[in-house]
């Protein structure tokens, strides 16, 4: 059987998940996946974050930010741990870099913090020492030949500014567009590829939601308030870039998990529309100028409360491209939960076996990100797709220095496997990052789950390759 054939058999696998149980469906392997199956043009490299990896919190003037008072709190970390030390890639990056470059990584997306750059977190007192660290970092980046790839808001909100309000203050819009222009006017001239925000859905709905990230925030009001200002952020500092960057390619990115109903009964479909539109749509639709989703999520209309006139004509920009972010899949059923009235039901509950099943209790579902390219590339006004985060966390050991992480690979190329499927299909996804680069702090996880190509031993900050990072390698070494 020919690849082509047998991507078309994984599709149809894929279609016909509705006609099966709801179990994970076979993984499919085709050992003969090449980089040169996915074209000269498609740019391949790995993502991390700096409160995830840099540690000094506090060195060289560098302010707290959200992560750092949130993190400090008891009980809000999995294993009390903290981002205060990570994986000191804050003095190790050039180490860190030239590892990259033995891997044959051409592309490296890290994010820049806030309140490193601005303590206090408004203009006119920027910490020189901390825009002079990621000059470093990015002219690190061009001696090595490995291109840089900013994400200028990964979380890590300046305390200084939530402090007087946040997300919850529509102030941050202008706060947000000093820092951005303070970035892109300092590192503009070697960086040309941006990426405004991170995952709002998540630092939206975990921190100002369900508390359970920084800044700890629970309930749907303040969800919808910080949710119309990341928006407005989201067009406003993209705007900003494509001001002051000649020739930039400007995106942003979104989680999205494919969503499906528990069973065929209309309520459960009612419940994956809801979730879908609540996931998947809320942030991206109105930067395609589509606005809010209120249709399939009527809960929505309440953002009426802090949309200002002008502001609906403000939420579209013409992104460069999209950063799509996924995992897993989600399953659904309606619940008498409220806000969302539907709960995702465990892979554990649906049978899933515990070999598909990652660290964070999220299922290996490689089809998933074929129908979210689907979904995505149906979007006329979406040019381009990248995958700008994908990757699986699994109990990772280091043994006679080596890290055997067959899962990880196997994962890797699984769901490469089903980007190209799309890609054959005709879908513009023209890049694939993975998470991570190095095992690194996983938020309210703590440093258990372990995402990294490369592990980290956080007592002695040994770096060992992963098995999965050499093979990467290869990959990328090959035709
Ligand atoms: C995210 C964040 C990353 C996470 C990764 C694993 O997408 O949530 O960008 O910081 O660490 O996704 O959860």
């Amino acid at each position: 059987m020919n690849r082509k054939d047998w991507l078309k058999t994984a599709g149809l696998v894929g279609a016909g998940m509705f006609a099966r149980p709801l179990q994970a469906l076979p993984h499919i392997l085709d050992p003969s996946l090449r980089r040169a199956d996915f074209g000269p043009g498609f740019q391949w490299g790995v993502a991390t974050a700096a409160y995830q990896v840099e540690g000094a919190w506090n060195v060289d003037g560098k302010g707290p930010s959200i992560w750092d008072t949130f993190s400090h709190t008891r009980g809000k970390i999995k294993d009390g741990s903290n981002g205060d030390t990570a994986c000191d890639q804050y003095h190790r990056y050039p180490e860190d870099l030239a590892l990259l470059r033995e891997l044959h990584i051409p592309n490296y997306r890290f994010s820049t913090a806030w309140s490193r750059i601005l303590p206090e977190g408004v203009v006119g007192k920027p910490n020189l020492k901390g825009l002079d660290h990621y000059d470093r970092v990015v002219d690190e980046c061009m001696k090595l030949g490995i291109r840089p790839w900013v994400t200028l808001y990964h979380w890590d909100l300046p305390q200084a500014l939530q402090d007087k309000g946040g997300w919850l203050n529509r102030d941050i819009i202008g706060w947000f567009t000093d820092y951005v222009d303070l970035v892109t006017l300092r590192l503009g001239d070697r960086v040309k590829d941006w990426m405004v925000l991170n995952e709002p859905m998540a630092f939206v709905g975990l921190g100002h939601m369900l508390g359970i990230h920084a800044p700890g925030l629970k309930g749907p009001f303040k969800f919808l308030q910080a949710a119309h200002h990341a928006c407005m952020c989201q067009a406003e500092g993209a705007r900003l870039i494509r001001l002051n960057v000649k020739d930039a390619q400007i995106g942003t990115t979104f989680s999205c998990s494919h969503i499906m109903p528990i069973s065929d009964k209309e309520k459960h479909h009612k419940s994956t529309r809801r979730v879908d539109a609540l996931w998947n749509r809320l942030f991206l639709e109105p930067a395609l100028g589509l606005g809010y989703p209120v249709a399939d999520f009527p809960m929505l209309r309440y953002m009426n409360k802090y949309i200002k006139e002008g502001d609906r004509e403000k939420l579209a920009f013409d992104f460069d491209f999209i950063g799509l972010q996924n995992y897993t899949r989600e399953v659904v059923k309606r619940a008498m939960i409220p806000f969302v009235r539907s709960k995702f039901v465990a892979p554990a509950k649906r049978g899933v076996p515990a070999e598909d099943i990652t660290e964070m209790g999220w299922e290996v579902y490689p089809e998933g990100i074929y129908h979210l390219l689907k979904k995505f590339n149906a979007y006329p006004q979406i040019k381009k797709i990248i995958v700008t985060e994908n990757g699986a966390a699994f109990p990772d050991t280091v043994a006679n220095g080596r890290v055997a992480d067959p899962r990880r690979q196997k994962f890797i190329e699984d769901y490469l496997a089903q980007v190209l499927r799309a890609k054959q299909e005709g879908v513009h996804v023209d890049g694939y990052f993975i998470w991570t680069m190095m095992d690194n702090f996983e938020w309210a996880e703590g440093y258990h789950p372990r995402f990294g190509l490369i592990h980290v031993d956080f007592e002695t900050q040994k770096r060992t390759v992963k098995d999965s990072g050499y093979w990467f390698r290869d990959f990328l070494k090959g035709e």
